[in-house]
């Protein structure tokens, strides 16, 4: 019979990836898998496990072959109806959360929601805020929902166009979106993981702007008086998002970097 070290020695996986779909397949922790390498493997179990290393040897990503993705510390359960979420959009929850430093019992609206990261992030780091968050698709409700309910986060969700998903609840002090900012004939779309994920949470089908340009302009009607609006985007984006945030009344426009220095978030006050 199998055992796990021998087949970890012809898996064509790295290694990280290899006991990643082996703890998926057993569920258990990684510190079993180690302790238990030359253990038999069941047929059935082994069968499994070739049937998601054909997968990831196709190229699907592995949060889509496991079901979940790591963010902000805390496990959000991923389908291929959402964009997988990024290390780099933490960035965009901790620029929301330090803008509302002093302000109580503040609210806040996510656009875009997807698996729900930045609202639920948002919501379980601020207990008093109310968080209201929507997406177009009602599949990356459904994923935002379960997600919102495993994690314990009050956080209501609406199902449309941007700010036409939204009921009349008042003015917000913060709006939070990483839109899709993808333009349509970038390659990138057609490599690599974005392959995998749904064209609607990574492309506007048009320059990468429209749906940066459609938040920052709708913004104005939805925030309070020194209401923040933050918003991540490309790699090359920021000189033009903020040109957009300064024709669309904000001030103190700027834009943050990440960890690698690269500019990724633009922000502004509406007075
Ligand atoms: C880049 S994903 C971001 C998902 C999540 N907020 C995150 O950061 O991981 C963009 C999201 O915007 C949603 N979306 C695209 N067009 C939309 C529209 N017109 N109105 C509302 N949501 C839209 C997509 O369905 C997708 O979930």
């Amino acid at each position: 019979m199998e055992t796990l070290r021998g087949l970890s020695l012809d898996s064509k996986l790295p290694r990280l990836e290899f006991q990643m779909l082996w703890q998926h397949v057993l569920q258990v922790p990684r510190v079993w898998l180690i302790a238990h390498d030359g253990d038999p493997i069941a047929p059935e179990k082994l069968a499994r496990f070739r049937e998601l290393e054909a997968r990831r040897l196709n190229g699907e990503p592995m949060a889509y072959i496991i079901g979940v993705r790591e963010f902000m510390g805390r496990d959000f359960l991923v389908s291929p109806a959402v964009l997988i979420p990024r290390p780099e959009t933490e960035l965009l929850v901790e620029t929301g959360l330090r803008h509302l430093q002093g302000r109580m019992a503040p609210r806040v609206l996510d656009l875009g929601t997807g698996t729900g990261a930045i609202a639920i992030s948002i919501a379980l780091d601020r207990p008093d805020a109310r968080v209201l968050a929507s997406d177009s698709s009602a599949q990356a409700l459904d994923v935002a929902q379960q997600n919102a309910q495993t994690l314990g986060a009050a956080v209501e969700f609406f199902h449309g166009n941007w700010y036409d998903a939204l009921p009349d609840v008042g003015a917000f002090d913060l709006i939070v979106s990483n839109p899709p900012y993808i333009a349509a004939s970038d390659p990138h779309l057609r490599q690599g993981d974005l392959r995998f994920e749904p064209p609607s949470a990574l492309t506007d089908n048009g320059d990468g702007l429209a749906a940066l340009r459609a938040i920052a302009q709708g913004a104005g009607h939805w925030l309070a008086s020194q209401g923040g609006l933050f918003m991540e985007h490309g790699w090359d984006q920021a000189a033009a998002v903020r040109g957009i945030m300064e024709s669309s009344g904000f001030s103190r426009v700027a834009s943050l970097p990440d960890l690698a220095g690269i500019e990724r978030v633009t922000g502004g006050i509406y007075n």
